[in-house]
């Protein structure tokens, strides 16, 4: 089967085998059969933050597990649990509709609820872990049903324990949040205030600051659905105080966001910019031109040729700045 439809950047390779699971009963009972138990797994969910560089020879399960509820109320919160294979922007719609505050800042981040706490989906100052209450996830060697506490997700930027020392061990079947019902509202990131503004705003809402983050998206990242890709290829990386202070002197116009006493996170757009790469093309592939984080897909390539561009583009930063960038994107 053709895996195209199912990830962002529009490779067209192929999977040897594939399955659709609709619930966790489905999933215990095929990680439990003697057929499947010692053929490699490969976990999709939206396929939006993979780069497949070749032919999957494995079984590929596409995770389908739906289901918004709530679980208890209190006077202040609201605890909601959700399938893992809703859709993350749904379920946003879902807590913006319904006065469920947290999580409007992460408004069309693309892809399922269930792979949100594999990175710590992140954008416009917030993260999943702010609202995080715990998962339940599938081992895949005994197919038992485990519960993980926020502690136990190790949670990171853009890290979790699920990318480090459970990788390839777990699979995520839903996520609890705690969601609160009087809004605290985060507008002090980037360009928020700005477009609230432009929006002409007068009161802020959960639906006005997720139309906003909507909106400072749409004008930056390309929308998969007319140009293939992953959103961020790599992390921002973090630099020591001293490196940091040492590049300004080359470099006076280098940002940069104090993430712990001796460290300052970069952004590697700039970093990626300034070395000459936003809007480079070749081929099939590019840097796009409006945010140079995200490498696209123009289409007929193959993965291997973005995997290429980004060594390249990683070897050229690392020469101008010393700095190695690491990629957020799951190689696969
Ligand atoms: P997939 O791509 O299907 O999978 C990602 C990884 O998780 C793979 O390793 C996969 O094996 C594993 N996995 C998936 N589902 C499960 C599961 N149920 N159990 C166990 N493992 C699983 N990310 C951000 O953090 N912030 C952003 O602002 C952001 N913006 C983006 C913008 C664009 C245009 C795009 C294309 C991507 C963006 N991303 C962003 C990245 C991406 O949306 C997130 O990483 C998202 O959580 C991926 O979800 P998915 O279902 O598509 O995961
Ligand atoms: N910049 C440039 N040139 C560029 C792009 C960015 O100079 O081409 C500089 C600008 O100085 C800008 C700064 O980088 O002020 C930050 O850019 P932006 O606000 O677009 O955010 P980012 O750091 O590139 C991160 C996340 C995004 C998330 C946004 C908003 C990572 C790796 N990426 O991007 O997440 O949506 O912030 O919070 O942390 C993703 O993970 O896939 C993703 C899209």
């Amino acid at each position: 089967i053709s895996l195209l439809p199912y990830n962002t950047f529009g490779f067209d390779v192929k999977a040897r085998y594939f399955i659709s699971i609709f619930s966790i009963d489905e999933l215990r009972a095929l990680l439990n059969s003697p057929e499947w138990s010692s053929v490699p797994k490969l976990i999709l969910g939206g396929g939006s933050n993979v780069l497949l560089t070749a032919d999957v020879d494995a079984l590929v399960i596409h995770i389908e597990i739906k289901g918004i509820e709530v679980v208890a109320e209190e006077s202040g919160h609201v605890v909601v649990r959700s399938g893992a294979g809703v859709n993350w922007h749904a379920f946003v719609m879902h807590c913006v509709e319904n006065g469920y505050a947290g999580v409007e800042n992460l408004s069309l981040i693309p892809g399922t609820v269930g792979a949100a706490p594999m990175q710590n989906i992140g954008a416009y100052g917030v993260e999943i872990k702010d609202v995080f209450e715990h998962l339940e996830a599938v081992e895949i060697k005994t197919g038992q049903l485990r519960k993980f506490s926020a502690e136990e997700c190790a949670f990171g930027y853009r890290e979790s324990v699920f990318k480090r020392s459970l990788k390839d061990q777990f699979i995520i079947t839903a996520v609890t949040f705690r969601l609160s019902k009087k809004p605290e509202f985060r507008v002090s990131y980037g360009d928020i205030q700005q477009t609230l503004e432009e929006m002409q705003v007068k009161e802020l809402s959960l639906k006005a600051l997720s139309a906003a983050v909507c909106k400072i998206r749409q004008s930056k990242l390309p929308d998969p659905k007319e140009l293939g890709n992953a959103g961020s290829f790599f992390k921002n990386p973090e630099i020591p105080n001293e490196h940091f202070t040492a590049l300004k002197e080359r470099f006076p116009t280098l940002p940069g966001y104090p993430t712990s006493p001796n460290q300052i996170k970069v952004p590697a757009g700039w970093l990626i910019e300034q070395a000459g790469w936003k809007g480079f093309r070749e081929g099939p592939v590019g840097v796009h031109a409006r945010q140079a984080l995200v490498l696209v897909h123009y289409g007929d390539g193959h993965g291997e040729q973005i995997l290429a561009l980004s060594r390249q583009i990683q070897a050229s930063v690392c020469d101008t700045f010393g700095i190695l960038l690491n990629p957020e994107v799951n190689v696969i």
